[in-house]
């Protein structure tokens, strides 16, 4: 129980300190991006990948979507207009929560989307409250995801689906070239992720069923040396957030070739029975 408090604050501090710079660097999607023949930088293949997360959400209008680990709101925001569904995001970042919320106020939207300050493991929601939820690049904060998952599974109604965006294990970790991997985790306060089998078995324990799994590696992987070469060219900002020594072998690790090889990119819909 300390063990997990203290993971949460290290993220919390994490984003905090880290959500601004990223957005300057990612737009304000602070995930992979969805690269083809439309994108041409990280903040357009972040937008892509966003639109591509919407379009593969099944809700209906008037419905309640539980958006966990929202960072700037943005995706939150985009998905409540485009299919006229109220959101409520959670995020562990004070600022990231308060950043969320005015940019819900400035676009006339806080009526019907709201962000909280709540920590994934204990959601302070009633049980089948919400008709869908996503988890966009935000499980592998988590110290437990079984625990995660089964609060989602408390939270979403029989029937209600969960979009995962996240990383898989494509080799067991104990190889060589996961170094790398876990030099990047580590520094992103992140567990490697689940195997796509893990993630299946993970989701099934928590009395989810997959309906549908898409590998976008090869879309999302040029995000990689994309956010590294941006973050280098700002090696003083970042050597200052993540200490200079952790912030020269971040970036070997991510310019290094192995790390795709090792981890790839899946979008998971499972349905709660
Ligand atoms: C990589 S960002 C992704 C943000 C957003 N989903 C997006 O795609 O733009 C990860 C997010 O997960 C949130 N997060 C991490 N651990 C969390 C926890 N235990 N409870 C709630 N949010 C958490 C972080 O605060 C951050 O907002």
């Amino acid at each position: 129980m300390a063990r997990q408090g203290e993971e949460l604050r290290s993220v919390e501090k994490l984003y905090d300190a880290t959500s601004a710079a990223l957005e300057e660097l990612y737009g304000a999607d602070l995930h992979f991006g969805y690269w083809d023949a439309s994108v041409v930088d990280l903040p357009s293949a972040a937008a892509r990948m966003t639109e591509h997360l919407i379009e593969r959400t099944q809700v209906t209008p008037g419905q309640h979507v539980l958006d966990l680990g929202c960072g700037t709101g943005n995706p939150a925001l985009r998905l409540a207009r485009a299919r006229e569904v109220r959101v409520t995001g959670v995020s562990v970042s004070r600022r990231e929560v308060a950043r969320a919320n005015d940019s819900a106020e400035q676009q006339q939207m806080a009526h019907d989307v709201q962000f909280e300050r709540v920590d994934a493991l204990a959601l302070p929601y009633t049980s089948a409250s919400f008709d869908a939820a996503w988890a966009i690049e935000s499980m592998s904060h988590m110290a437990d995801r079984a625990v995660v998952l089964r609060e989602l599974s408390r939270v979403l109604r029989p029937g209600g689906r969960l979009l995962i965006a996240d990383g898989f294990l494509r080799r067991p970790p104990s190889s060589a070239d996961s170094r790398a991997a876990e030099t990047v985790c580590a520094a992103f306060r992140m567990g490697l992720p689940p195997t796509l089998p893990g993630h299946t078995e993970l989701l099934g324990e928590a009395g989810f069923v997959v309906v549908d799994q898409e590998d976008l590696s090869e879309h999302a992987q040029r995000s990689i040396t994309c956010l590294a070469h941006l973050m280098q060219a700002r090696t003083a900002e970042f050597s200052d957030m993540f200490g200079e020594k952790a912030f020269t072998r971040l970036l070997d690790s991510l310019l290094g070739a192995e790390l795709t090889g090792t981890i790839g990119y899946v979008l998971l819909s499972a349905e709660r029975r």
